[in-house]
């Protein structure tokens, strides 16, 4: 019998990292699709040996206990999920910001590249700057907008050319602090929303996400891959689609442009970022469509052990 596949992942406790962890334990986290596996294969609960780091366990900017702990968990693969994600704080926290994002994720990669294991790390959409007018494919020219997504960009240029590098966009899932929790909030306590209907992305599940990572595990392809759920949209139509699901006629929500945020926001965001994700469709299977997504997270929301807030 081969062994299990060890996988390292770092992050363990963010949004992504606590349904990856489901996951490739061989459960369904909440806000899943029932038996969606982009390669087809169900996972079994023995076919990986986990080891998942909270940002407790391990800060990714100490690069000697990067080294310590991928020398010492031995993994065949590692995916990196830590990551500064306060998009519009990172305005002001630039070098904090590009500590982790950036100089963590080399630390990653050469922890990786020094003790064999193939290293996926986690990017964005954010990458570009939504002048292309249309959807971004993984070849496409980056230059992002703010600091975040710079930080996420200087970060794949210091991987190795053979780690995989997954983009992703708009990521929610039932256990993440995210834009269907606000919404949902609203819509069920009788109040209204307003959203930027001038930005257009793709909405990526986060347990739809960890079942592609999971295939990624398994094939190791390398390269850049873009991962989102299918079909684009607007967060006004995000949110909309939230309150259409919890029952909410057209009062709830209102649609506004991003000039008409106040306050601005601090990060400036691409206006079209939406990510095309035909490679990942054509060697597997695409992700479901997102409103199928977000219908689950509504759903699975009110079966979180709380009840409540994330
Ligand atoms: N969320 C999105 O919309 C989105 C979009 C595109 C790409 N991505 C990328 O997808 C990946 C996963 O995102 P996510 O939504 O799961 O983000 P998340 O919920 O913010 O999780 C990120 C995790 O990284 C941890 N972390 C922060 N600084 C760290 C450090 N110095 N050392 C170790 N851990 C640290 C955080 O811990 P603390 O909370 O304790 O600091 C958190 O648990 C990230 O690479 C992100 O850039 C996300």
């Amino acid at each position: 019998m081969s062994r299990a596949t060890r996988v390292l992942v770092t992050g363990a406790g963010g949004q992504v990292g606590v349904d990856l962890m489901d996951v490739l334990a061989g459960a369904t986290p909440l806000g899943a699709a029932t038996n969606f596996q982009p390669d087809g294969r169900v996972v079994t609960s023995d076919e990986f040996e986990v080891l998942g780091l909270t940002h407790h366990e391990l800060d990714i900017t100490d690069r000697d206990a990067v080294m310590r702990s991928v020398a010492t968990a031995r993994p065949d693969v590692i995916v990196h999920l830590a990551a500064y994600t306060a998009v519009d704080r990172a305005e002001e926290e630039s070098a904090r910001c590009f500590a982790v994002n950036s100089a963590g994720t080399e630390s990653l990669s050469l922890a990786a590249h020094h003790h064999g294991a193939h290293l996926i790390a986690l990017s964005t959409d954010y990458v570009f700057d939504g002048n292309k007018g249309a959807g971004y494919v993984e070849d496409d020219v980056t230059n992002p907008l703010n600091v975040y997504g710079a930080s996420k960009r200087a970060g794949e240029l210091l991987c190795s050319s053979g780690d995989t590098i997954v983009r992703t966009s708009w990521v929610m899932g039932v256990r993440g602090k995210n834009v269907v929790h606000v919404v949902a909030d609203r819509a069920m306590s009788g109040a209204s929303v307003r959203f930027v209907n001038d930005q257009t992305g793709t909405v990526t599940v986060a347990a739809d996400l960890a079942r592609a990572l999971v295939t990624l595990v398994r094939e190791r392809p390398g390269g850049l891959w873009n991962v989102a759920n299918s079909g684009i949209t607007t967060w006004f139509d995000v949110a909309d689609f939230v309150g259409t699901t919890l029952g909410r006629g057209d009062d709830f929500a209102m649609a506004i442009a991003t000039s008409e945020l106040d306050p601005a926001p601090l990060a400036t965001r691409p206006i079209r970022s939406d990510l095309v994700t035909a490679k990942f469709a054509h060697q597997w299977t695409a992700l479901p469509e997102w409103r199928d997504g977000v219908a689950r997270l509504v759903h699975d929301r009110a079966l979180r052990p709380s009840g409540g807030a994330s």
